[in-house]
């Protein structure tokens, strides 16, 4: 790619500016679709709440209609503990494994004529929480304050769940937030970027493009890579460009295997990005074609041909290089980029 390209790019910040919006504009439609999702679960939540939270009244007047002894109330206040916190070793449970746990809690719960016991059996597994636990701390409990117990347990339980859901959900809004900050930089001024981070918010920004594509993404970093120089928001464009095809590629792939590979490695004394993906790969009297703006194989309103032609720019404004390679595997696409960029020459040309 000739300085003329970049003597171009520099002046035009038209031409910077409408391929921001361009590669924007790639990700606008997805990210409606991303952030609807959380925001329905947060309602969602929110309602099971709200009945929840009505359903602790009757509790409340059925525990506190009898006395209790003070065993009775650490043993009250000792269930209510079991489910504070999620355990991690709960999440990497195996269905079978979890079926079993589940059986056996049910079986304690309606021994001890505790109602509803199937969904609470599954919230309490969800947190690790075991017969054997549960029997040791109604021990010389008698069954009236053991169901007591456990039927408070069994909203407090949900509840908590509940809470969870709304701060996955609500932390997904953030994530995608954050994401899309990172891309609406408006500045092209020169920074330092760990190259993982801006991959995993364009990843993030194309998370409904790429499920929509049924893709598997397969993350092959090397983490001991240093911090890179860049403009701005400019490698989003790289990785958001090169996501859209790979994903597109496999969209129109009936291929069983549906990958797309994003590996980085140290190159010289620059690094290289790889995203490549299983799709039909570029056909051979094509592949001199793909680099050129307004070159496009796809239907109107899919595709505008610009995706790689932003890509060959910002490339080229990093002092980069870009490649193609395809064959029936698919298609690969190699970045490399200079850890450091030349520092501006006095007139302010690059
Ligand atoms: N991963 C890929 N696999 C197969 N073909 C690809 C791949 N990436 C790009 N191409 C081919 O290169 C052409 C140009 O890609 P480019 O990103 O420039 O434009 P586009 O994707 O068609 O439209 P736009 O990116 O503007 O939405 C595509 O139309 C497609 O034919
Ligand atoms: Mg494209």
């Amino acid at each position: 790619m000739g300085d003329a390209a970049l003597g171009t790019r520099n002046e035009d910040g038209g031409a910077i500016e409408r391929e921001r919006m361009a590669t924007l504009g790639v990700l606008a439609a997805g990210l409606a679709h991303e952030l609807n999702n959380p925001a329905i679960a947060i309602g969602r939540s929110v309602d099971q709440l709200r009945e929840s939270i009505a359903q602790v009244d009757p509790i409340l007047r059925q525990v506190a209609s009898h006395a209790w002894t003070e065993d009775e109330l650490r043993f009250l206040a000792r269930v209510g503990a079991t489910t504070e916190a999620e355990t991690e070793i709960t999440a990497k449970l195996d269905v079978i494994d979890r079926a079993d746990r589940e059986d056996s809690l049910i079986s304690w719960l309606e021994a001890h004529e505790v109602p509803s016991s199937p969904e609470l059996a599954a919230a309490l597994v969800d947190r690790g929480v075991t017969p054997a636990e549960l029997a040791k701390l109604a021990t010389g409990c008698s069954t009236e304050v053991v169901a007591d117990a456990m039927a408070w347990l069994s909203r407090l339980t949900m509840i908590r769940q509940l809470l969870d859901d709304v701060s996955r959900s609500a932390s997904r809004i953030g994530e995608l937030v954050r994401a899309v900050k990172s891309h609406a930089y408006t500045d092209t001024a020169r920074r330092s970027v760990d190259v993982h981070e801006s991959l995993e918010s364009s990843l993030t920004l194309m998370s409904y493009k790429l499920r929509e594509a049924r893709a598997k993404v397969v993350r092959d970093y090397d983490r001991a890579l240093p911090r890179i120089e860049t403009y701005g928001t400019e490698l989003h464009q790289l990785w958001t460009n090169l996501l859209d095809n790979a994903a597109d590629a496999l969209a129109n792939s009936n291929r069983g295997e549906r990958i797309i590979r994003v590996r980085t490695r140290a190159d010289g004394t620059g690094l290289s990005v790889e995203i490549s993906d299983t799709g039909p790969g570029v056909p051979a009297e094509l592949a001199a074609k793909i680099f050129q703006p307004h070159f496009t194989t796809k239907a109107a309103g899919k595709g505008t041909g610009l995706g790689l032609d932003i890509v060959t720019r910002v490339v080229a404004h990093h002092h980069g290089t870009v490649t193609c390679e395809s064959d029936a595997t698919g298609a690969r696409f190699v970045i490399r980029l200079p850890l450091v960029q030349p520092s501006a020459a006095p007139d302010g040309a690059s």
